[in-house]
């Protein structure tokens, strides 16, 4: 018996040697490695608790979970093993003097951030990348000494990828094929690198909105039309490089506000796409090989030209109806770059090489391309110029077939194709025109018979009646249960043809409750929204730039005034800039807006269908919105917010948006919170905006995978990785609000140092000591003690808010709960002034029609602060607590 204890006492005491032991062991040995490879680091590095150690953390098994040491005067090296410290989630060793090899990262499954960037490494190992399952962030820039390396295609592994930041690290070679695998890639930074080849087709349908590829020592090339496909992108600087081409059609990026082009070889005219792009203020095309028109930009626009680019003269003339052909005739051959550089000035009869004129100088006679290795099509183009009598494009590598148009050119007495790769028929010339053909697609032969056939087609003349859909019709009554309020800005008088008041849509919420009709804009045609798009046009000044009151998603929005001087806000979308995209997001759009109503959500008020356009029409809020009152305020003339304002604002937006997640029946999820949605009233009380993106959460499903949409800084990580979406999205936008609101600062800050340029990692890094508060605050507040305690609160708020698991996020109504009691600190609730604020939207909204016909008044219905955020779960018609309605008790 003692034996047998004994044995097992051995045995255990061996089991726990070598299976156990070893592991503690490891990360200690990692560990102190790395304090003795490095120098200067923290005082307290030289204890045996490393999970102690400053900058150091460790999850309960003593692993190491963090290695955060920015900014701290590091130099020495990493050790080689440091991939050994297998639970490793964040290494953060951002601006240091360290040196020597980095370490390979390899199979660091865990590892989420990594921030090297502005140290002194020499060299990466090419399996650095390998394994990285769960890395979002990557951050490498600013390291110069590093040998020429090629990012190697194992990077590939991390499909979580959110940031990759590479600039100034010496990369060479193409770029790799991997950026367009990784859904949730948001930022791609690789500009002062000696990148080389064209951009990967891959990137074709990337979701990237930051693209840095500016500088490279030789240059990128090939063409940037895959640029036109990346429809998320908001900034994309390809500057000092060796690109080609024309600008392609970017009419499909609409968030595209910064495009920087300077320094390259583009050619070809500016396309009135990228003019009219809705979001763009900062734009260089300088030093390249611009012709045609000068551009035409907004006016908030920023635009350098340069003195390179060959625009037509002078500047605010079309060009000559010769170099409108011509320059159509290079469009379809891709702009060479050889008839850019020769192709000056606003008078092809003025040394312009391929291209010989009549004896005056005036017409073109004879346009001579033979040899010159051209590609792309024949222009039907040429037939513009009437004068034409030799054209040779012989000799070339031309595709496609001949325009018929070219049989109108009435003096055309050569045309030589001859060894090119043209197909189809051949268009019957009159006589008398000599056609060299030989050398092409033997189709080109046999299609003379075809061309005989074709030359007998007739030609349609098609007329387009454009006809304006909008909805002039009165109102329908097909509801029958929607009087007009009597005291009511209404109809008729103003000339709007039904426009809905506050109220007028309620009778679309009876109706679409009342039936299983679940076509929403069927429910809109017997609403009393549509709006002729005359009206529009003359309460706008037919939309004239004077009434611009802002460019958002989608759209450009002007200022109306109706005739009896109640002010409107038109926004006006354009279907060509919008595809189906636009028109889902616009019967998104009707869909919600008609459904809400609350006091602290902005009111759609009607709306139009005029051939492509669409036209949303909402209440007008005269202070602009919350980014203009929190940034650039100088800019805009306001001043600083108090921290006063700031705290009703908050409780305003997280009042609005928990009515959204609320509403009776489904829940809606904004999806696009922040500042610039957030519209304020003369009394800087705040409405939320623009639900363009709300995407209504069906009945018996948490959360809906879709197409990420958003603002880069605003996203909740897990939205940001996955795609699905909860009202959790929200409250983390809105955490990110808060944080503004303390700070004073961007959501993304692109003028701050790397590490702290995202508020949120910033933020919650200074908040990880309380006593740093301070630090973060804006600095116009200078709180005085009552206002700081406030202030703590809601930098707690935001911090539970911005929590990386949304689980662990509280619901809108936490905020509501947690504001409320701040804001009455200085604004007892009364009676008065609720008053004017219309429905309290907590009653179902048939109870609220009811109430408000038998009183004819809207501001009988108080509102209380206390018990606004226990209201409105599930279905309101049955739910509602009786004290909702009861008069706030003030004293
Ligand atoms: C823009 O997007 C629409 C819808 O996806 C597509 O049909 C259209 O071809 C795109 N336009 C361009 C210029 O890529
Ligand atoms: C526009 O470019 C200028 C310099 O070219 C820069 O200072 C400014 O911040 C840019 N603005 C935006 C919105 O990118
Ligand atoms: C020819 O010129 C007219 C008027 O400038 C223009 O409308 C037409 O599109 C041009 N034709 C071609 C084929 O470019
Ligand atoms: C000729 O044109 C056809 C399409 O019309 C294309 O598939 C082929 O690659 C072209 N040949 C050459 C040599 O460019």
């Amino acid at each position: 018996m003692p034996f047998f204890l004994f044995f097992l006492i051995i045995y255990f005491f061996f089991f726990f040697f070598f299976l156990f032991s070893p592991i503690v062991a490891d990360d200690g040995a990692v560990m102190k490695k790395l304090a003795t490879s490095l120098y200067s680091t923290p005082s307290d590095w030289k204890s045996n608790d490393f999970c102690s150690w400053t900058g150091i953390r460790c999850d309960k098994s003593k692993r190491v979970t963090s290695i955060s040491l920015a900014s701290k005067s590091l130099s020495g090296t990493l050790p080689s093993n440091l991939n050994e410290l297998s639970q490793l989630q964040t290494l953060s060793l951002q601006n240091n003097q360290i040196s020597g090899a980095l370490p390979t990262l390899a199979n660091l499954t865990n590892l989420e951030e990594v921030y090297l960037d502005n140290n002194n490494f020499t060299s990466i190992p090419q399996t650095f990348f390998t394994g990285l399952t769960s890395l979002q962030n990557m951050s490498l820039s600013q390291n110069g000494n590093l040998e020429p390396w090629n990012i190697p295609t194992d990077l590939a592994d991390s499909s979580s990828l959110v940031l990759f930041y590479a600039s100034k690290v010496n990369a060479v070679g193409s770029l790799p094929d991997v950026f367009g695998s990784f859904p949730n890639l948001q930022s791609l930074r690789l500009s002062y690198n000696n990148f080389t080849g064209p951009l990967p087709k891959t990137l074709s349908g990337s979701g990237i909105q930051n693209l840095w590829i500016n500088n490279q020592l030789l240059g990128l090339s090939g063409t940037i039309d895959v640029l036109g496909t990346m429809t998320q992108l908001t900034q994309a600087w390809l500057h000092e490089n060796a690109f080609t081409g024309p600008i392609p059609d970017l009419s499909n990026c609409t968030s595209l506000f910064d495009l920087e082009l300077r320094g390259n070889q583009f050619t070809g005219i500016i396309p009135s796409s990228l003019t009219s792009l809705p979001q763009l203020v900062n734009i260089s095309l300088d030093n390249n090989k611009f012709q045609g028109p000068f551009p035409a930009f907004g006016n908030g626009v920023k635009v350098s030209l340069g003195t390179t680019n060959n625009f037509c003269k002078p500047k605010s003339s079309p060009c000559s109806p010769q170099v409108t052909a011509l320059l159509a005739v290079a469009k379809d051959i891709g702009y060479p770059m050889n008839l850019a550089t020769s192709w000056i000035g606003n008078d092809p009869c003025q040394g312009w090489t391929f291209i010989t004129c009549d004896a005056q100088q005036k017409n073109v006679m004879v346009v001579n391309f033979a040899k010159q290795k051209f590609t792309g099509s024949i222009s039907p183009a040429f037939a513009n110029l009437t004068s034409l009598k030799n054209l040779l494009l012989n000799d070339n590598n031309l595709s496609g077939s001949i325009p018929v148009v070219l049989t109108n050119l009435t003096q055309l007495r050569v045309l030589d194709v001859s060894n090119n790769n043209l197909s189809g028929p051949v268009p019957v010339f009159p006589h008398g025109v000599m056609l060299k053909l030989a050398g092409n697609n033997s189709s080109i032969a046999h299609g003379l018979v075809a061309g005989i056939v074709a030359g007998a087609v007739i030609l349609m003349a098609v007329v387009i009646f454009v006809i304006c859909r909008c909805y002039a019709k009165k109102h329908k009554q097909k509801i029958g249960l929607v009087p007009l309020p009597q005291n009511d800005k209404e109809m008729g008088k103003n000339g709007v043809m039904g426009i809905a008041n506050g109220h007028g849509g309620f009778g679309n919420e009876l109706h679409s409750q009342s039936s299983d009709d679940t076509n929403e804009v069927q429910v809109f045609d017997g609403g009393n929204v549509a709006i002729s798009i005359l009206v529009l046009r003359e309460v706008t000044n037919n939309f004239s730039e004077e009434n611009i009151l802002g460019k958002g998603g989608f759209g450009v929005v002007y200022k109306g005034v109706l005739h009896d001087g109640t002010q409107i806000a038109v926004k006006r979308m354009e279907s060509a800039a919008m595809g189906t995209k636009g028109m889902k997001e616009f019967q998104a759009e009707i869909a919600v807006l008609t459904k809400v109503r609350h006091r602290h959500l902005v009111a759609l008020l009607g709306f139009c269908i005029n051939g492509h356009e669409r036209l949303l029409v909402y209440e007008y809020m005269p202070q602009g919105n919350l980014g203009q009152h929190l940034f650039n305020l100088n800019e805009n003339g306001y001043s600083p917010l108090t921290w006063k304002q700031r705290v009703t604002i908050a409780l305003d937006v997280a009042r609005g948006v928990e009515y959204l997640h609320s509403l009776a029946r489904q829940s809606f999820i904004h999806r696009d919170l922040k500042p610039s949605n957030v519209l304020l009233g003369d009394d800087l009380r705040a409405k939320v905006a623009d639900f363009g993106l709300v995407k209504n959460a069906p009945d018996g499903k948490y959360s809906v995978e879709t197409r990420l949409a958003g603002t880069f800084g605003y996203l909740a990580p897990e939205y940001a990785a996955t795609g699905r979406v909860t009202t959790k999205v929200d409250v983390y936008a809105y955490g990110v609000v808060l944080m503004e609101l303390i700070t004073g600062r961007k959501a993304l800050d692109e003028t701050m140092p790397e590490d702290s340029s995202h508020l949120v990692t910033w933020f919650r890094r200074v908040m990880i000591n309380k006593d740093n508060i301070g630090k973060a605050i804006d600095p116009v507040l200078n709180p005085d003690d009552e206002t700081f305690g406030s202030i703590c609160k809601v930098a707690e708020l935001a911090g539970y808010c911005t929590a990386r698991e949304p689980s662990q996020r509280p619901d809108m109504g936490h905020a509501v709960n947690t504001l409320a009691p701040l804001v009455e600190q200085w604004k007892p609730s009364s009676h008065d002034e609720e008053e004017g604020y219309g429905i309290d939207l907590h009653l179902s909204l048939p109870q609220a029609l009811e109430r408000w016909r038998s009183e004819g008044t809207t501001d009988t219905v108080n509102y209380s602060f206390n018990n606004s955020s226990s209201t409105s779960r599930g279905d309101t018609q049955s739910s509602i607590p009786p004290n909702t309605f009861n008069s706030m008790d003030c004293r």
